[in-house]
């Protein structure tokens, strides 16, 4: 192993060159015919026709003996090896990589940064962050405080789980996508139920009361989080996962397990993003963030919901997560929701990128390096032709056994494995030449 200090300084000139000589067109919408076909030739991809070095008719020049022979191309290396140890050599950076593009990012748990490996890769790579948890009402309620020192409209807040977080954002310059304000899942029932209670026949509160509590809440957390850590926080998932087509509502909400919907009503989405614009720092973006924002209904109802609170001024974004499949959501149809989604004029960000890959065959590791490839390949086109704003693309975790899909630890969605050794899945994002596209 190399010794800390000199692991970073290898260049990363090579691998910035082929990004930038990979250049494509897209259009939205525009492709036909079958996804997993082969091109007989992808624009951008193919190298140019090599020029006639030496027109028949030019006249032979005699050489000049003190000038070095012209340089002839170089045939370039196709990488082979796709496990590269983070600890034994400095890798090519992604956020360096797409510096042009997007912001990446990555999603941690608390006590991943107590891994001094985790952390050097960490700062290497990414130069945004995402709590996993650590920002979720769950983490940040205070249900005792709340009931010794709070009010009836203003429950109590702490910020143990997420201190830690903030403060490793700001002394290593990386921002943070704070996830999320306002969401059906992770938020305790008491918090919706006349006195805080979390007996069985709690009552739910007034439509008032909620929405003074839900306002008080954002506001606390806006105002801790960008007092405390100025700067840090530069986008905010104001609501998550409200669009829940198959729960029957004709404008697509999510009714049934959403109490937020059954306390305050359908305008509980406007609501949120009217008190987070009015606590927000002025540079903070405001994002909608859901899941499946590729099938048809969800993507449809989701453009109604921004384009109306948009019209009030008060987002600023769309979140796709993304956890995608190895064959599902076909590219025509991820790149159709990215495109109606720009439409509306907000930025997008893809919030929580993974796949959801069930073997580790090399086979299949290597496919789903393809599938990265062809993913940031069409995100990189969609930039090049203007037709989308993506500000940020970011993996929701950073290591294979870390994932939350890994609950049976026989997924490998990630960018790097249990070894923090990268896995074809980060040449792939990487455009590197030894991933195939098809
Ligand atoms: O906090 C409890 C802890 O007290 C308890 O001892 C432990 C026992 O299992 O559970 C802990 O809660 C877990 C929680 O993560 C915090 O670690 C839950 O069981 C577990 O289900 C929960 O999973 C999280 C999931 O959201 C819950 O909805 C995942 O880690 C987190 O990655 C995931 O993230 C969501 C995004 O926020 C929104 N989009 C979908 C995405 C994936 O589900």
């Amino acid at each position: 192993m190399l010794p800390k200090g000199l692991r970073r300084k290898k260049s990363s000139a090579c691998f910035l060159l082929a990004v930038v000589l990979i250049l494509g067109t897209a259009g939205c919408g525009g492709k036909n015919g079958e996804e997993e076909a082969t091109p007989s030739a992808e624009p951008g991809i193919t190298a140019p026709a090599t020029e006639p070095t030496e027109p028949a008719s030019q006249p032979t020049q005699p050489e000049e003996p003190t000038k070095a022979a012209e340089p002839t191309e170089i045939p370039k290396e196709v990488r082979t090896n796709f496990y590269v140890s983070s600890l034994d050599e400095e890798l090519p950076s992604l956020s360096e990589a797409w510096k042009d593009y997007f912001s990446v990012g990555v999603a941690l748990t608390a006590n991943e940064l107590n891994n001094e490996f985790k952390t050097d890769l960490i700062v290497q790579q990414f130069n945004s962050m995402t709590c996993g948890n650590e920002m979720k009402p769950d983490f940040l309620l205070d249900r005792a405080k709340t009931l010794s020192e709070g009010t009836e409209t203003c429950p109590v807040l702490s910020f143990r789980s997420c201190d830690g977080m903030l403060q490793f954002c700001m002394d290593n310059g990386i921002k943070m996508r704070g996830h999320t304000l306002v969401w059906h899942s992770q938020t305790p029932d008491w918090f919706f139920m006349e006195g805080y209670s979390n007996h069985q026949d709690a009552v739910f509160v007034s439509r008032e009361v909620m929405l003074e509590r839900m306002e008080n809440y954002i506001r606390q957390v806006m105002e801790y989080v960008n007092t405390t850590y100025p700067g840090v926080v530069y986008a905010w998932d104001v609501v998550n996962e409200a669009i829940a087509p198959g729960d029957g509502e004709e404008n697509g909400m999510r009714v049934d397990d959403s109490l937020w919907y059954q306390v305050i009503g359908p305008d509980f989405v406007e609501k949120a993003f009217e008190y987070a614009r009015k606590y927000a720092d002025p540079e903070q973006k405001l994002f909608y963030n859901d899941f499946n924002t590729y099938e048809t209904s969800k993507r449809i109802a989701i453009v109604n919901l921004v384009n109306k609170i948009r019209e009030q001024g008060n987002i600023d974004g769309i979140g796709m997560q993304s956890h995608i499949g190895m064959s599902s959501p076909t590219m025509d149809d991820y790149e159709t929701a990215i495109c109606k989604f720009a439409e509306t004029g907000v930025e997008i960000h893809i919030t929580e990128l993974d796949i959801g890959l069930d073997s580790d065959s090399e086979e299949n590791l290597l496919k789903e390096g393809k599938r990265y490839k062809r993913l940031f390949f069409l995100l990189k086109n969609l930039m090049d032709s203007g037709k989308a704003n993506i500000t940020n693309v970011t993996f929701w975790g950073l290591t294979d056994d870390g994932s939350w899909l890994n609950k049976d630890g026989k997924r490998y969605p990630l960018l790097f494995n249990q070894l923090l050794e990268t896995k074809p899945a980060f040449w792939g994002v990487l455009l590197d030449d030894g991933i195939p596209l098809y």
